[in-house]
């Protein structure tokens, strides 16, 4: 499977900061928001990537992330013109989905945890899935409500009485219909594709499956001052008293056989000194000396 991270969007709830950098170059504790995904969809098995952001941010990603060979990843970019809705990745992304099963990870989103993700994208085949995590706030978000035997019944956008407290992450997988599908979907009131209303089409084809995500997971989004501070603050939390670092792709990289100790090697050399590049080269010669 394939996956595009989309790292759009104006960014203006994070002003001034997001002036010169994207919500998604900050920082969250000790990397770059965009590490955070892109490990995810690493820990799914999914290495051909495509980074969807816009005019003037996308050649800043590709200065951060390059081709993604340092860690066997192939990265590829496309510029979203204008924010047109979450779904309208598709549309930009046409040629890079094709007719294949598609990941969809939106860039500001960060999950940790045990979510066996490589089980559930190994396993997909068709129609769509999307998960449901309980938040207490899930007006912010796309809200699913799901029937005791898992059966998704209702999908609403931040909807002002939510049916349930499952808020829906921005993590979604496709079929090969996924480009199809979006072309057949009307703009929004706010003239956008909307991400829930490409899942309610699978939905009401009966194709949409849903996985609660339960406790002993974290996903955290982003998009504003606290969260952000909050999701620095956690990752900082579990870092320090683990003594492991979270999202670290040159770790993630070596652990899914995606570079060679020897790549991984050539790629240290290159860092310039900092904690970051002491903890790879830690992560390194644990491994070779594992052998
Ligand atoms: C978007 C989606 C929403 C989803 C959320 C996850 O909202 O529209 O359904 O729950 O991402 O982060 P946004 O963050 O763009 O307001």
């Amino acid at each position: 499977m394939r996956g595009i991270v989309l790292a759009g969007g104006a960014g203006t709830r994070l002003d001034p900061m997001t002036r010169v950098a994207s919500k998604q170059l900050q920082p969250v504790y000790d990397k770059p928001m965009i590490y955070y995904p892109l490990a995810t969809l690493m820990e799914a098995g999914i290495s051909e990537i495509l980074i969807i952001s816009t005019p003037t941010d996308t050649p800043r990603f590709e200065e951060l992330l390059g081709d993604g060979s340092p860690w066997g990843l192939s990265i590829e970019y496309a510029v979203q013109e204008r924010p047109g809705g979450i779904a309208q990745a598709f549309l930009v992304g046409e040629s890079f989905v094709g007719d294949e099963p598609v990941a969809l990870i939106l860039g500001d989103n960060i999950f940790y945890g045990a979510l066996g993700l490589a089980e559930i994208v190994g396993a997909f085949t068709e129609g769509a899935m999307v998960f449901g995590y309980p938040v207490s706030d899930p007006l912010r978000y796309g809200v699913v409500e799901l029937a005791a035997d898992g059966k998704v019944l209702s999908l609403e956008e931040k909807p002002e009485r939510p049916k349930s407290n499952l808020a829906v992450p921005g993590f979604y997988l496709y079929d090969g219909r996924v480009v199809q599908m979006t072309k057949g979907l009307r703009p929004s009131a706010r003239g956008e594709l909307e991400i829930t209303d490409l899942n309610r089409a699978y939905m009401e084809e009966g194709s949409l499956r849903a996985v609660r995500l339960g406790r002993g997971i974290a996903w955290l989004d982003s998009g504003t001052h606290d969260s952000l501070l909050e999701a620095a603050n956690f990752i900082a939390t579990i870092e320090h008293r683990q003594g492991l670092k979270i999202a670290c792709l040159e770790e993630i990289a070596l652990q899914q056989g995606l570079v060679t100790p020897e790549e991984m090697e050539t790629t240290l050399a290159a860092m310039p000194n900092s904690t970051y590049r002491d903890y790879v080269a830690g992560v390194l010669e644990e491994h070779q000396s594992a052998q």
